[in-house]
């Protein structure tokens, strides 16, 4: 039975605080990672299949033109060669699902250096990366394709666009005021686990095994690449190692999986090179950024100005919004952002890690140091001042507002010293050490779900949905979340994830996992237990369930009469959304040191503390905070895609020279949880976590930068040459 759930009214009702068993929110330890850490968790490309080829993606190397002729024949004469697939499908655009046609005749467009254009299939993996090498590829290339975002043809987002009041008047008349302009470069999702796929038909029905976020969505892009109803697509994605936003959409290892596949009529693996995985997956854009802040004496803003050029290919959609939390953060009542996009031929810009507010939010929280330095108030004190009682553009009220309470909290828990601040105050030896701080904000996001329940009479219950758990935690927290409804020990309810034969979830993005396919499940336990609570002869909000029985001794097994209990779970977001603003906050603080002679910046402690809803598993919640402050590491200091400006090739497309933080720059962290309930945000008063440690703690790293050294920087990663370029005497 399908049990439907709108929100349209926020609850407050906190029906799961009243539950007996008493696992929501308690650390539970991953329930995989036992399978992950002893490596019998199977990933994409670990799958036994037998009989399985082997496909290597060969990749355009000019930004714009033709692959004119591919000559197939160079390569299938060599050793174990099986076939060179060049389908007009498999290249970016048909493989995002936008391209629905039949293959052209004739040559495959190429939009940017690295797009894949052809796959070689082989017996072995060796044998296909030979062939991959020596497939003669002739092109007609369009010189002069724009590179550069800086001189490139741009367009407006107009939906981006506000314009209140008079900034340039609140500018003049402010006792203080701002106006500087910061960059930020593109960035890579680098996930662990390289994209990957085995495709295999039986007949016209096809079953891939792939590394993918959403498979709810991924099913019907892979549907209108293929042609190919989506009935006879089955996606199974029971792990992945990571996807940081790069595995939201399919990509072309998937669709050219299944298309070698068909063809060959036996199994065919496609995984990606680390280089691909740089090279062809999509970027986020690098940013140009201009803040503009109005302040009275006191340091209350009057104005408040924001506008972003980001990038992307010609015809995408996609703008990195940056400007998302710009929008509520802080008042001001004259205002103006505008979100501009560069038009360029690099890979496609797309959701990295926090899409926004991961780049919007370092530029913002600096240039908030800048004033906070210009009025001599704390850093602390300047934001508590300028927390808006609703949203300063629509007037919407906020459906919780923790920002107050974590500034407070976090800067107790770090021990700021708070007062006006100045630069080089401390030395020790050849190092300056100093602390910084910044707010944080990541919009709430929530989506559709669908999940199905199953408790059975031996006491133990079932958890079915196509949701991924992409290291977040999802098999865990839905354990505990069944476990408190149905009065069950986490252990004894299995969840079963990643696979589209079972009901469609939300898949993994935007942080909205959680709140979205857990109100999915809480819909479809509160159904089970209105059955229940009728069976024993009481009203459902009077039901408690502990350790498989009712208070009154009642077992479970015996309610159900021997048969199972079914119930599919279908939550919607409502009007509610369009009710309030919702988000999660927080706040950093960081203590850095920085080499004097060399430039070098060492993080040396870096504390944040975050109001998210609802915690769900105290562990789990935690983890996607440490990661979260991981990496606004790598924001400020290491970070950055450089692309060739002669030919627009990324140059850095590895681990080695895109420097993500490794365990060596990473201090140890601290969090703090203000724990709340926002029954706006969804039933089971949870939001996203994941993406909002990352969502401005880069700002608090080069603000304390900035009062070690007096290095002030306006350009992200700062590295050792850029910090050497102000302080060197
Ligand atoms: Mo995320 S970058 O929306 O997976």
């Amino acid at each position: 039975m399908k049990v439907h759930f709108k929100q349209d009214e926020p609850d407050n009702a906190n029906r799961l605080d009243g539950m007996k068993q008493d696992v929501l929110g308690k650390p539970v330890s991953r329930v995989e990672g036992l399978a992950k850490v002893t490596g019998t968790a199977p990933y994409a490309a670990e799958y036994p299949v037998a009989n399985c080829a082997e496909g290597v993606l060969v990749t355009s190397t000019i930004a714009r033109g033709d692959a004119t002729h591919i000559d197939k024949d160079s390569v299938l004469s060599m050793p174990g060669v099986l076939a060179v697939i060049d389908d007009e499908r498999l290249t970016t655009r048909a493989a995002q699902g936008t391209a629905n046609e039949a293959p052209k005749q004739g040559p495959r467009q190429v939009c940017y250096w690295g797009q894949p254009i052809a796959l070689v299939v082989a017996e072995s993996f060796e044998q296909a990366r030979d062939a991959a090498k020596h497939l003669g590829v002739e092109y007609r290339e369009e010189g002069g394709a724009p590179l550069d975002p800086a001189s490139a043809e741009t367009e407006e987002q107009e939906d981006e666009t506000v314009r209140q009041g008079d900034l340039a008047q609140a500018m003049r008349d402010a006792a203080h005021s701002v106006d500087v302009t910061y960059t930020t470069k593109g960035h890579a999702s680098a996930a662990m686990e390289p994209h990957a796929a085995i495709a295999e038909w039986e007949g016209d029905r096809l079953t891939v095994h792939a590394s993918l976020q959403m498979l709810n969505y991924n099913i019907s892009e892979l549907a209108d690449a293929l042609g190919v109803e989506e009935e006879n697509i089955r996606l199974v994605s029971r792990f992945v190692g990571g996807g940081f936003g790069s595995k939201l959409g399919i990509s072309e290892e998937v669709v050219a999986a299944a298309l070698a596949a068909r063809e060959l009529g036996r199994p065919v693996r496609v995984v990606l090179s680390r280089q691909q995985v740089f090279q062809c997956i999509m970027r986020r854009s690098e940013t140009t950024q201009r803040l503009r802040l109005a302040a009275t004496s006191d340091g209350t803003l009057t104005g408040f100005g924001h506008e972003a050029l980001v990038s992307n290919l010609p015809g995408e959609e996609f703008a990195e919004p940056v400007l998302q939390s710009s929008h509520f953060l802080y008042g001001g009542e004259n205002r103006e952002l505008m979100l501009m996009v560069a038009r360029i031929h690099r890979m496609t810009a797309g959701s990295v890690r926090a899409p926004g507010e991961a780049a919007g939010m370092p530029a913002l929280e600096a240039a908030m140091d800048v004033l906070a330095e210009k009025a001599g108030i704390d850093p602390v004190e300047l934001r508590l001042r300028n927390i808006p009682e609703k949203n300063p553009e629509e007037g919407l009220p906020f459906s919780s507002h923790t920002l107050a309470q974590c500034l407070k909290q976090g800067a107790d828990a770090f021990g700021w010293d708070s007062g006006p601040r100045r630069p080089r105050q401390r030395r020790e030896g050849e190092w300056w050490i100093g602390t910084g701080m910044a707010s944080a904000a990541r919009v709430h996001n929530i989506a559709e779900a669908r999940a199905r329940v199953t408790l059975r009479p031996d006491g133990t219950a079932l958890v079915e949905t196509d949701m991924t758990d992409i290291g977040t935690g999802t098999y865990t927290i839905l354990a505990q979340i069944a476990g408190e409804m149905l009065g069950l020990p986490p252990k004894t309810v299995m969840v079963d994830l990643g696979d589209t034969a079972h009901p469609r979830g939300p898949g993994s993005g935007g942080s909205w996992g959680a709140p979205s396919i857990g109100s999915a499940v809480y819909v479809a336990c509160k159904a089970i237990r209105e059955e229940l609570a009728a069976k024993a002869g009481v009203a459902e909000d009077r039901l408690e369930l502990k350790k498989g029985a009712t208070s009154d001794g009642q077992e479970i097994g015996d309610l159900l009469g021997g048969k199972d209990l079914v119930r599919e779970g279908h939550y919607e977001p409502g009007d509610i959304e369009d009710d309030y603003t919702a988000s999660g906050f927080g706040a950093f603080f960081a203590e850095v040191r920085v080499n004097a002679y060399t430039g070098e910046t060492r993080v040396d402690r870096m504390l944040g503390a975050f109001g998210f809803g609802r915690v769900l598993n105290a562990k789990t919640a935690r983890s996607q905070c440490l990661g979260g402050i991981t990496w606004s590491i790598g924001v400020a200091l290491t970070e950055a895609l450089e692309f060739d400006p002669r030919d627009g090739h990324l140059v850095n497309c590895d681990l080695a020279e895109y420097h993500v933080p490794v365990h060596r720059d990473v201090p140890d962290l601290e969090v703090a949880m203000v724990e709340e309930r926002d029954g706006a945000a969804s039933p089971i008063q949870a939001k996203g976590i994941g993406e909002l440690g990352m969502c401005g703690g880069a700002a608090a790293i080069a603000n304390a930068i900035y009062n070690a050294c007096g290095a002030r920087l306006f350009d992200y990663p700062m590295t050792p040459d850029r910090v050497l370029s102000v302080t060197a005497d």
